[in-house]
């Protein structure tokens, strides 16, 4: 009798019971899976857009400044046309993948051209390009500061500035993928 007794209380599930160590492992694995997610995230929502933005296209912007004229250590700004926007294609803070701007600055930073949006990455403002002999981009809304290659060199952001795609289609003229924004601009 007390042998059945015995095996019908193995057989019984095993009570799971929250121990230090369950909650630990459960709270690590949580954490993992909202940083996967906060890294994964905007990488899908780039490569798989959101209603709105799927028609993504080359845009095409006039630049004040022909490429080749561009000095070393300047910038030259550009805004999407009417009804477009930019889409941006890495970011931090305030910006990320995907994301809609409308200016950007072609910047001649030596070595080569990069072109970077001009939404800062601190809340979203219009950063100034360098001037004189001073090479960075200033944010006029907290004084944020970044480097000809959109780096932080002063805070309070913490991120750098987010790229456009691009290629030159032109003396003057640059091909920006954005998308088209209808009633906007
Ligand atoms: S929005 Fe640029 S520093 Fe705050």
């Amino acid at each position: 009798m007390s042998s059945t007794q015995d095996t019908t209380s193995h057989d019984r599930p095993t009570e799971r019971r929250m121990t230090r160590r369950n909650f630990i492992v459960w709270y690590l694995a949580g954490l993992l899976t909202a940083l996967v997610v906060a890294i994964i995230a905007p990488i899908l929502v780039y490569v798989y857009p959101p209603p709105g933005q799927t028609k993504r296209q080359g845009i095409k912007v006039q630049l004040p400044t022909p490429l080749d004229q561009i000095e070393p250590g300047t910038a030259v700004e550009f805004q999407s046309p009417p009804q477009t926007g930019f889409l941006m294609v890495d970011g931090g803070g305030d910006n990320y993948a995907g994301k809609i701007g409308f200016k950007g600055y072609v910047v001649n930073v030596g070595s080569e051209l990069v072109v970077l949006s001009a939404t800062c990455s601190h809340l979203g403002c219009q950063i100034n390009p360098p001037s004189g002999s001073q090479k960075i981009f200033l944010c006029p809304c907290h004084g944020s500061e970044f480097d000809l290659h959109g780096k932080v060199t002063h805070g309070p952001a913490i991120a750098p500035l987010s790229h456009y795609a691009w290629h030159a289609s032109g003396p003057g003229e640059i091909t920006v993928l954005g998308v088209p924004l209808p009633g906007v601009g």
